[in-house]
């Protein structure tokens, strides 16, 4: 049985006991698919797996998302022709909530251009102005979405003294019982939140949810930090809104049409931008690719897979 390993996870496959059943081909990041035999392929969020690439795979059982995010598959075609999809909930959830309060503090702090001082040998000494800040004690960390990573990030709010507050369509009355967090409709959540953090998945409902209207209903103080997909996020608008002062800045770890980062984004002072490293933990890369390898391994043992998709 072909299973296609698409981009590059040599590393993982070679710390993994493959069955005598199973044949490995990798296919590298970008090269089109051509082993229409395979029965399953680990693919990594940067391929698109739609009607298209679907046809070339016609004895497909599993795809195997190598991401908790599957925005990159059209998972109702592969329902369609009985393929099963799987994700990588939970393996990721802490790597990407540290991350997260990473960008925080380094918007807040302005960690960046502090570095760039320190490190280009143009500073002078202490000064009681120098590269101010803002504390976290007593703000609101604004919360879209309450899945699991949204959640972990909260956890960690108490720490920095703030309170939470979350907006996602399904209330989570145990969790907000257990959290102290606040369930807000959108609109008063984007007006409240001194820290706005996305954690959403990127669909047809949530697509550019922080647009022009939205940045305008944030305060001028606030931060937004978007650890998510960068679809979320209408990068043109973000950008007017920065340079504008319609808000105090940005951490960001993803783009709408990765790798590409608006020039007019890499320019500005206030934002930190990172290359999509969320989940970027020894631990949590390994955990992914565990967690991928026993869904292809289970389904096509006829076995139900671990984590599947919807
Ligand atoms: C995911 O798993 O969706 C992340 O974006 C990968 O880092």
């Amino acid at each position: 049985m072909k299973v296609l390993v698409a981009g590059p996870l040599e590393p993982f496959l070679r710390r993994t006991d493959v069955p005598p059943e199973i044949e490995v081909e990798l296919l590298p990041e970008g090269a089109p698919i051509s082993a229409g035999d395979a029965v399953a392929i680990v693919a990594m969020l940067t391929r698109h797996l739609g009607a298209a690439e679907l046809d070339r795979l016609p004895g497909l059982r599993v795809i195997a998302n190598f991401a908790v995010g599957y925005d990159n598959v059209d998972v109702e075609e592969a329902r369609r022709r009985g393929i099963t999809v799987t994700n990588t909930p939970g393996v990721l959830t802490e790597a990407t909530a540290e991350l997260t309060w990473a960008l925080i503090l380094a918007v807040t702090r302005r960690l960046p251009e502090g570095e760039a001082l320190a490190r280009g040998g143009a500073w002078t000494g202490w000064a009681p102005t120098q590269l101010l800040g803002v504390g976290l004690g007593g703000r609101v960390l604004g919360l879209l979405g309450a899945g699991r990573i949204a959640r972990s990030v909260a956890r960690r709010a108490p720490a920095f003294g703030m309170r939470i507050a979350y907006w996602s369509r399904t209330r989570r009355s145990e969790w907000e019982a257990e959290s102290g967090a606040e369930w807000r409709e959108l609109d008063e959540l984007l007006a409240v939140a001194d820290v706005l953090s996305l954690h959403l998945s990127l669909g047809p409902g949530s697509e550019r949810i922080i647009d022009e209207r939205a940045l305008r209903r944030m305060k001028p103080g606030a931060v937004l930090v978007n650890t998510a997909r960068g679809g979320l996020v209408d990068e043109a608008a973000l950008v007017t809104a920065l340079e504008g002062g319609w808000i105090r800045g940005a951490g960001l770890d993803v783009y709408a049409h990765e790798p590409t980062i608006p020039a007019a984004l890499r320019v500005l002072p206030n934002v930190v931008l990172l290359p999509h490293v969320g989940s970027a933990t020894e631990e949590a890369r390994q955990g992914m690719w565990d967690l991928a390898w026993e869904n292809v391994v289970r389904v096509i043992g006829g076995e139900a897979a671990r984590t599947p998709v919807g």
